[in-house]
């Protein structure tokens, strides 16, 4: 492996001067009040790791107490070993038998304009009565259950029905097509799905229960499928294998306790692209994982009992597994679950949802603000936007500009912004500012949060000087990490911990400035981030190759102003097969039929050839140069046939 980063952005020069201190009156109040208080906690979780996650730990409900804290042989880890602990439990239970029964725990809004509120009491009878339909349906604990919804309060319940019994759920993303739901449903051998009619999006109807069905032709091993009725549109419901949620829920039992489960009994499996064709089925366990979702969210967002908060990102992703339901509702805090798109009726439409609801912590992606930006600063102008304390960012690096518009037009200059470093594979956020504490820097995640170790190092796995660029790396476990990789323990071996032995590699770009300040700088695989979500190029390259006219493609990401990177296919056609604007259409088509439109190229490119090297290897960085720039200006010397370059400029645009 050569020793410089092949990735062109970790030489990027772009270097911010501007600083902003924590608001006095907000750092006032704040959970962590100083930079000093940071730094002792940080150095007290460095030189008693155990006793810090333990301190945390014990903030939560245990059936059983664990009998030793940590259990590391690398990459393999235990937390919390031999303790009995409910997810469910601690996220609704604690809270509806204690004072926060009638407080709203979900609030929901959705895009047709409806507000639904559920009390933690209310969510309680909710997610008791589901856990026993659940129960009726045969589904017991370490069975595998599928979600595939739209932003809906059932969408919650159904995930929390899964943790009270142990039966790990496996929530796909409401944007993916029938394919890419075949192959998540095989890969886990789960046993049900549970689905709702239709979900709204821009005034259309998403018709996800058709999917659903088409998938399930594919799909042997699932026996029972429960759909929530949202929309009301006609659906084919299979006798036998079909239910109505609001039928069996008339006749579910009322109670149901919480399953006392063993502190590493899997909690979820969700699906998140690597760098082969294969989406990556990361397991996550269950006590590390309540404790550092509890922890992150309290400390980053700064939590309140008198919050409303409200993260926009969908359930289908890791964000909001962990930033929509379980962190937040483990702090007995009202979290916000709006249904449809942020420009529907007007672009405002975000906006007004903060003002009607009083939100005071909001969490969005960069890409969801360069969008704002675009549409005009007029649409927040009509609002308010009084109630708002803190805003948060992530899902990819957020460009200054975004960052200071984000400070000035939203948080009215008042608020601090938190950027927010971490991956499915975390679990938690792990590299962010606590708002009381930190200075931030627009464009800097800034610091690691107590009990995160993280380094940035050279492909030897030494830390690189001050400002250089790197490998981000994790020196050590932490609670919330992902086990394994369902059912290929070996990848997820290779792919995170044999790189640098004993340290975990993020797959991420980042450097350290002189105040210790973290500065990330993408991916340096081939994975990109087409508007905060992940993909892996390999996937679209596989879904290319397997429509009958192509020959062979490559994928690579390009810079987008909206989306961070668009993505960009270059194609080679079989023999008989003519170029035409109507082919890159159908292929374009045919990638958002395969996987979905979340996955659909920007620009598809046919060429005569790909330039390879002389053991075959696509030069892709060749690819990003041509497709970003227009010009191939690196070295070439390793291309095995020079001629391709030319024929590769002039291959049409798209
Ligand atoms: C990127 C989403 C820069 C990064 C939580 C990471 C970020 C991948 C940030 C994980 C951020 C996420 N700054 N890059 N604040 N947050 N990323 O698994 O490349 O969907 O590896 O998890 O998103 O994406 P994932």
């Amino acid at each position: 492996m050569s020793t410089t980063l092949h990735d062109p952005n970790l030489s990027s020069t772009l270097r911010e001067h501007r600083v902003f201190a924590p608001p006095p009156e907000f750092a006032a109040k704040a959970h962590v009040k100083s930079l000093e208080e940071y730094e002792a906690l940080y150095q007290r979780s460095l030189d008693d790791p155990e006793g810090y996650w333990a301190d945390v730990a014990r903030e939560l409900h245990w059936f059983t107490p664990w009998t030793k804290v940590l259990e590391w042989n690398p990459p393999w880890v235990k937390w919390f070993v031999g303790g009995k602990i409910n997810l469910c439990y601690n996220a609704v239970d604690r809270h509806a038998l204690g004072g926060r029964k009638d407080k709203t725990a979900i609030l929901w809004e959705g895009e047709p304009g409806e507000v639904r509120r559920l009390s933690f009491a209310e969510l309680h009878a909710e997610v008791q009565k589901f856990a026993n339909v659940l129960k009726g349906l045969g589904i017991k604990k370490g069975d595998r259950v599928a979600i595939y919804m739209g932003m809906t309060p059932e969408l919650a319940i159904a995930l929390l029905a899964c943790a009270r019994l142990g039966a790990i759920h496996s929530v796909i993303f409401g944007g993916f097509a029938a394919h890419a739901l075949v192959d998540r449903i095989n890969d886990a051998a789960c046993c049900a799905v549970i689905t709702q009619d239709g979900s709204w999006r821009r005034g259309q109807e998403v018709h996800l229960k058709a999917i659903v069905d088409e998938a399930l032709e594919k799909c042997s091993s699932v026996k029972s499928v429960v759909v929530y009725r949202r929309t009301g549109s006609e659906v084919t419901m299979r006798k036998g294998r079909d239910h109505w949620w609001h039928e069996v829920m008339a006749k579910a039992a009322p109670e149901c306790p919480a399953e006392p489960l063993d502190s590493e009994d899997p909690l979820y499996i969700l699906y998140t692209s690597g760098t082969t064709g294969k989406p990556k089925g990361l397991v996550h366990t269950t006590g590390g994982y309540a404790v550092q979702t509890y922890i992150s969210s309290k400390l980053v967002f700064d939590l309140r009992d008198e919050d409303v908060y409200w993260c926009t990102a969908d359930v289908g992703w890791v964000t909001g597994h962990s930033y929509v339901v379980y962190g937040i509702l483990q702090n007995g805090v009202t979290t916000l679950m709006y249904e449809g798109a942020p420009n529907y009726p007007e672009p405002d439409r975000m906006w007004k949802i903060i003002d009607d609801h009083k939100v005071s912590v909001f969490y969005t992606a960069p890409t969801a603000i360069r969008a704002c930006i675009k549409w005009g600063d007029q649409y927040p102008q009509r609002h308010k936007l009084d109630s708002l304390r803190l805003l948060g960012s992530v899902g990819e690096p957020i460009n200054p500009e975004a960052w200071m518009w984000y400070r000035e037009k939203i948080g009215r200059s008042k608020c601090p912004v938190v950027d927010t470093w971490w991956q499915t594979e975390t679990g938690s956020i792990m590299i962010a500012p606590l708002p009381g504490a930190i200075p931030t820097k627009p464009g800097s995640a800034t610091r690691p949060l107590p009990g995160v170790v993280a380094e940035v190092v050279t492909r030897g796995g030494q830390p690189v000087p001050v400002g250089s660029g790197g490998l981000l790396v994790m020196r050590r476990p932490w609670p919330s990490m992902a086990r394994t990789i369902y059912n290929d323990p070996e990848r997820y071996q290779s792919q995170y911990w044999s790189a640098i032995p004993g340290s975990y590699l993020s797959g991420d770009g980042a450097r350290i400035d002189q105040d210790g300040d973290f500065w990330l700088m993408g991916r340096v695989d081939d994975v990109i981030n087409v508007s905060g979500h992940r993909l892996g190029t390999m996937e679209v390259e596989s879904a290319l190759v397997a429509h009958p006219k192509v020959a062979e493609a490559a994928v690579v990401g390009r810079p987008d102003e909206l989306k961070g990177q668009a993505i960009a296919a270059f194609v080679t056609l079989e023999g008989s097969q003519k170029p035409t604007p109507e082919l890159k259409q159908e292929l374009r088509a045919w990638v958002t039929q395969q996987i979905g439109a979340l996955a659909r190229p920007d620009d598809v490119r046919f060429t005569q050839a790909l330039p390879k090297t002389r053991s075959g290897k696509i030069m892709r960085r060749l690819l990003r140069e041509l497709a970003s720039s227009g010009e191939i200006k690196g070295d070439i010397s390793t291309l095995e046939d020079f001629s391709v370059i030319a024929r590769l400029r002039e291959s049409d645009e798209g």
